[in-house]
C-alpha cells in the first residue's frame, strides 16, 4: 500500500539534528558561519548546537506563540515518540544508512529534543513565534534561510498559493539564499505535482528555484533540496 500523508496526522513538530540540517541543506562551515534562520524550526536541534558553536542561528515557528518553554518541551518529547512509531511503522519506506534503524533515529530524535529543550530556556530570545506568509523579521535580516519539512512536504493541505506566498516572505527576509527540504511529500517518493508550475511562478516573481542532490539518504526519494536566488527580475 502506498502511504500518504494523512497518515501521520497533524503536523509533527519534530527535532532533526545538527547533523540532518548539514546534510539535508548540504551546509559547509562557512554557511554555519552565516546569520541563519530556521523556519520552520519546531523542536531542531539545529539552533542550540550552531549557536553553541559561535554561530547566529534564529528559530522560528508558529508552535512557539501558545506555549512557554516546559509545555513546549512536553509536546516536543511526545511527538518525537509519534515520528519514531510512525518511521517504525512504515520502515520500507525508509532508505537505513543515514539511520542504522528506528532506535537510531530514536536516539539521535531526543537528543535534538533536549538541546532545544536546554537552548530555549536559557535563550528563549533565539526562538521566535511566526507564522507564514507573513514573517515578523524585517528583509534581508538573515543571510541564509533554511527551510524544511513543512512546504512540499505537506503539500497535500498547504496549496501552491500558500507555497508561492510563503517562499517569496523566506526570499523577502534572506539576503543571499533560501534552501528548502524535501521536495516530496512526507510519507511518500512522489515529488510535489505542481513543483514545476511554482518554479515558473517564482521565475515571475524574480526569484530563481534550482533542484539541488543532496546527501541526505532517509525518506526514500527525498534527496534533493530547492535553492533559491534572486534573478533581479522583475
Ligand atoms: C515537521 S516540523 C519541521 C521542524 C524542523 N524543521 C525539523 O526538520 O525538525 C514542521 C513545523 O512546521 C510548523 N508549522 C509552520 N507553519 C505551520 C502551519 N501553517 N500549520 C502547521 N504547522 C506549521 C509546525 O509547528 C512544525 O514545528
Amino acid at each position: 500500500m502506498t502511504p500518504n500523508t494523512a497518515d501521520i496526522g497533524a503536523i509533527l513538530i519534530s527535532s532533526r539534528s545538527l547533523d540532518e540540517y548539514r546534510s539535508m541543506f548540504d551546509l559547509s562551515d562557512d554557511d554555519l558561519s552565516r546569520r541563519i534562520l530556521d523556519y520552520p524550526a519546531g523542536a531542531a536541534g539545529f539552533t542550540a548546537v550552531v549557536n553553541r558553536l559561535g554561530g547566529d542561528v534564529t528559530a522560528c515557528d508558529t508552535a512557539y506563540s501558545d506555549s512557554d518553554a516546559e509545555h513546549l518541551t512536553v509536546v516536543a518529547a511526545a511527538e518525537a515518540e509519534r515520528g519514531n512509531r510512525y518511521i517504525r511503522d512504515h520502515a520500507e519506506n525508509y532508505d537505513w544508512t543515514f539511520f542504522a534503524d528506528p532506535d537510531e533515529h530514536a536516539r539521535v530524535r531526543r537528543q535534538a529534543v533536549r538541546d532545544f529543550a536546554e537552548d530555549i530556556r536559557r535563550h528563549p530570545h533565539r526562538y521566535v513565534a511566526g507564522w507564514l506568509p507573513s514573517l515578523p523579521f524585517p528583509d534581508a535580516a538573515f543571510d541564509l534561510v533554511l527551510s524544511s519539512h513543512l512546504l512540499f512536504s505537506y503539500a497535500d493541505r498547504l496549496d501552491r498559493t500558500f507555497h508561492l506566498d510563503a517562499i517569496r516572505e523566506l526570499m523577502r527576509v534572506a539576503r543571499d539564499e533560501l534552501r528548502i527540504f524535501p521536495l516530496v511529500e512526507s510519507g511518500t517518493s512522489v515529488l510535489c505535482p505542481y513543483l514545476d508550475e511554482l518554479l515558473t511562478d517564482l521565475r515571475e516573481h524574480g526569484i530563481d528555484g534550482e533542484v539541488v542532490e543532496v546527501d541526505y539518504r532517509f525518506q526514500k526519494g527525498a534527496h534533493h533540496m530547492l535553492v533559491c536566488r534572486r534573478t533581479g527580475f522583475p
